[in-house]
């Protein structure tokens, strides 16, 4: 099935009665408003604050196609079912309807529009422990579902690799919270202060030509890794919140959170567990057969196609949105996924220059997401390509340094190829390549010993973000973020309605804010703009929201960002009579809670746009 085909299918199937949702448009990939993670790594992130239990001005019933990135699966990339960028297709209930709903609308949607046999479809539901108990409602249902398609469906218990329990035995599995519990950091011990989560249902598809690999284990399951069953479906109950003295809470809603993958779903109706054969990602690869003059039927070229494929596409959408590649956080993402695709063109020895290359594959790209996320024909397009080829020319300047440097060591070792990594960014692969080709063999546990103890230092620091728990930070937030606020309509008042937001983004200790405006700000101005907003502040106005049509809430001149989708209703929170603005929330209820704003820094931000970094004191 086309992916256009099926993320239709999924919407109309939530929109249509009895189900009657609301599509939602997908939040971008980095997220605004959001300093716990770096990417929109699923569809519930942006609805963190309705799963909360605020309101959603579209209602209850929530679906949408969400643009997501997992970092953390870069280095799986490769394989037949792993991509950092995916869609994920998504349905919520805010505080309406639970189990017995969800978990039948998600079967009828596999069996009947998808027309998925049933035989090949296998659950999982949560086992339980002393705290939340076991899931014995979703059994139940289960259980029913699978009767009504005459199939009589055996419970197994903690199936495991080498417990004797294999697939052919049951149809429901029973897994501890390490497989059917979600939150965004795991299990309920690994979730941090004010994060919500709960125990979750899913549901995989057994690709039966693909036999069990013992490799894995003696029995397949479908939790098992050999490729034998691929999960394609998540129903979250998020109905607990992790408090700060360790414990769980009941939320004030009881809530599903649904994900499935598009890329996987399409796999199960192809039947075709390689998800790179998909129309999502094939395009790509016939590219680089073109380009390469390779097969991509030779299992040698698989992994580098498919790595320069999926890491390019999640380039493009980091581009699209506006991300430049650098050394910090997204921006170091990005460059390392820029990188390692030009690292595996180089092994699959182009025809045409790596820039040439990234060029056509780019624009690949923008034609499959055609009317769905990327326009190629914008201007914007044109900007991504031209980022792109510089930070490829670049990354070429430095690898050409590196092998000069590499040519000049007499020996090669563990130490020097992972300097050559911090410094330039050059690959172990690449390196260990070159000093084979010198006849040397490099000692990778030395390497990787080096490399582990830099990793344990980045995931610390990633662990950090997380650190204070989502409520400590929260607060401090949503302060930054009534403050954003009044700065933009002060900006607009003293520097003029050119003026537009750009982008914005908040942690802990300040705000950052972009705009359109054309020359650096005086040292006049920014006093100025200091003084009126702690003016607003002084006033104590209070905070008002409203949910409105998206007609009206631009007819009454509410600031909306440029360029972004807008749902049909949206939620308008006015500051007093001074400011205006589309916005998802949450604000403190009256300034006066803020304190006192200070800039901290005013700098460029690319052309015709200006940065101010401020925060409260
Ligand atoms: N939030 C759930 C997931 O990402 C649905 O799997």
């Amino acid at each position: 099935m086309t992916h256009r085909e099926l993320r239709k299918k999924y919407l109309d199937f939530f929109l249509e009665s009895p189900r009657n949702h609301q599509v939602i448009p997908s939040a971008p990939i980095i997220p605004e408003n959001d300093p716990t993670t770096l990417f929109t790594s699923s569809g519930m992130q942006p609805l963190i604050p309705f799963l909360l239990g605020e309101k959603h001005p579209l209602g209850q019933r929530l679906t949408d196609s969400q643009k997501s990135f997992r970092a953390q699966d870069i280095n799986e990339v490769g394989d037949n079912r792993h991509s950092t960028f995916f869609e994920m297709l998504g349905n919520w209930s805010l505080g309406d309807y639970f189990k017995n709903d969800q978990l039948r609308w998600f079967f009828t949607f596999l069996t009947k529009v998808l027309k998925l046999d049933p035989n090949k479809l296998y659950v999982t539901v949560y086992e339980g422990d002393q705290i939340v108990p076991k899931d014995t409602e979703s059994v139940e249902i289960w259980k029913e579902i699978y009767a009504s398609v005459g199939i009589d469906a055996k419970v197994v218990d903690s199936p495991s690799s080498n417990s004797g329990t294999s697939a052919k035995q049951g149809r429901i599995f029973l897994y501890p919270a390490s497989k059917n519990w979600w939150s965004r950091s795991g299990e309920p011990e690994k979730m941090p202060p004010g994060e919500p989560g709960g125990p979750d249902s899913e549901v995989f598809f057994e690709f039966t030509q693909i036999p069990h690999d013992p490799k894995f284990g003696k029995q397949c399951h479908p939790n098992c890794e050999c490729g034998h069953f691929l999960e394609i479906g998540n129903s979250v109950f998020m109905q607990y919140q992790k408090q700060a003295d360790g414990t769980l809470t009941e939320l004030p809603n009881k809530n599903v959170d649904f994900g499935g993958g598009l890329e996987r779903l399409i796999a199960a109706t192809e039947n075709n567990p390689d998800i790179f054969q998909s129309d999502l990602f094939f395009p790509v690869i016939e590219l680089l057969s073109r380009l390469s003059g390779k097969k991509y039927s030779d299992p040698i070229n698989q992994p580098p196609m498919r790595i320069i494929t999926d890491h390019l596409k999640a380039a493009t959408f980091m581009l699209a949105e506006g991300l430049q590649p650098g050394n910090k956080q997204q921006g170091y993402i990005l460059r390392r996924l820029i990188r390692r695709s030009v690292v595996k063109m180089h092994k699959l020895h182009l025809q045409c220059s790596t820039i040439e290359a990234g060029i056509q594959i780019c624009q690949v790209i923008g034609q499959i997401y055609s009317n769905v996320y990327l326009y190629p024909e914008t201007k914007e397009f044109s900007n991504i390509t031209s980022t792109l080829s510089e930070e490829i020319k670049r990354f070429e300047q430095v690898l050409n340094k590196g092998i000069k440097l590499l040519e000049k060591q007499p020996v090669v070792d563990g130490k020097l190829a992972f300097d050559l990594l911090q410094t330039y960014g050059f690959p172990w692969e690449l390196t260990a390549e070159l000093a084979l080709e010198r006849g040397q063999k490099i000692d990778f546990g030395e390497f990787q010993k080096e490399f582990q103890k830099h990793q344990e230092l980045s995931r610390n620091t990633s662990k950090g973000m997380f650190k204070g728990g989502l409520q400590n930070h929260s607060e401090v937030i949503t302060r930054l973020h009534t403050a954003t606020h009044l700065l933009q309509q002060t900006l607009r008042d003293i520097l003029g309605d050119h003026v537009r937001q750009k982008g914005s983004n908040i942690t802990v200790q300040r705000l950052r804010f972009d705009f359109t405006h054309p020359k650096k700000l005086t040292d006049q101005e920014i006093l100025d703009i200091e003084k009126i907003v702690n003016l607003k502040i002084k006033e104590n106005l209070r905070v008002n929201m409203s949910i409105t049509e998206l007609e009206q809430a631009l007819k009454n001149s509410a600031l909306t960002v440029p360029g972004v989708k807008y749902p049909a209703k949206v939620k308008v929170y006015s500051i007093g009579n001074f400011s205006k603005e589309v916005c998802g929330g949450p604000h403190v209820d009256f300034t006066g809670l803020l304190g006192k704003f200070k800039i901290i820094k005013e700098e460029a931000a690319g052309s015709n746009s200006r940065r101010i970094y401020a925060t409260l004191i």
